[in-house]
């Protein structure tokens, strides 16, 4: 066990963990984030992403040990409010159906779109690519980023 001091959503959060302890499991089981999801665990679904530094990263693959102080940025710190461009864009276009890879979906896209504000179709495609949907909302997730990017998905 170690102690470790990670920035989360702009809090310090100070936890006693095994170095080699996934971010994902310190998110959800130290700190009760829990929009952020386990779903492979072997970084192929997309459903654990998070920030890292404003990157989008598989949150999964990443051990604690490695996070310094680089901050972190969970679904639930995206906005204080709920009301990234992102989020509202996804409640107007219903984009969840079942919900479970809909956090990564949203985190990898405000990572995205902070690259590139005004992306065209093959490129949302080929950016959300690695994150996988079973119950099929692609269309809805493109849909709602294309809007997202007209209203400036640019925060954090
Ligand atoms: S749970 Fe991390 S990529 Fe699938
Ligand atoms: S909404 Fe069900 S897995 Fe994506």
């Amino acid at each position: 066990m170690a102690s470790f001091t990670l920035t989360v959503n702009q809090q310090p959060r100070t936890i006693s963990v095994a170095p080699e302890t996934p971010l994902l499991w310190v998110l959800r089981d130290h700190l009760t984030l829990l929009g952020t999801k386990f779903g492979c665990g072997l970084g192929l679904c997309g459903a654990c992403t998070v920030h890292l530094n404003g990157i989008a990263i598989r949150s999964c693959q990443l051990p604690v040990s490695a996070v310094g102080d680089m901050a972190v940025t969970t679904i639930e710190g995206l906005d204080p409010a709920n009301q990234h461009p992102l989020q509202r864009a996804w409640c107007e276009h219903d984009v969840p159906q079942c919900g479970y890879c809909q956090a990564g979906q949203i985190m990898t896209a405000a990572s995205f779109l902070k690259q590139n504000p005004t992306p065209t179709d093959p490129q949302i495609d080929e950016a959300m690519a690695g994150n996988l949907c079973r119950c099929g909302t692609y269309l809805r997730i493109r849909a709602a980023i294309k809007d997202a990017a007209k209203i400036g998905a640019t925060a954090t």
